[in-house]
């Protein structure tokens, strides 16, 4: 797996997230109160909202658009709703961020 270095997890606020660009697209990356960090696509599965501008709480984000909750660990709309988000795998080393781009292009080439 191929990991790319985004910044430190101080570059994000606590419950909050930031937008990551790459090639294969814009990343958001979350970080929740408890300093666990996420990432997904940058993209609400209902009609492409940006998630990184959602509002974090416990281990989900609702989308700033319609209010979508979607859970950061799976990537699945919670409640009613239905539809995902891809996530894209996150290391955290010592506060610096991690993703893994090469997943992605795998995934983008399916
Ligand atoms: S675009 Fe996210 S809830 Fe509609």
């Amino acid at each position: 797996m191929d990991w790319h270095l985004i910044g430190d997890i101080s570059d994000i606020p606590l419950r909050g997230a930031r937008c990551v660009k790459t090639p294969q697209g814009r990343i958001a990356v979350f970080r929740t109160a408890e300093d666990e960090v996420f990432a997904t696509d940058d993209r609400c599965p209902h009609k492409g909202g940006p998630l990184s501008q959602g509002i974090v709480h416990g281990k989900a984000v609702t989308c700033p658009l319609h209010n979508w909750v979607i859970s950061l660990e799976t990537g699945k709309a919670l409640g009613a709703d239905e539809g995902e988000v891809r996530t894209i795998p996150l290391r955290n080393d010592n506060g610096r961020l991690f993703i893994a781009l090469e997943t992605l292009m795998t995934v983008a080439a399916e």
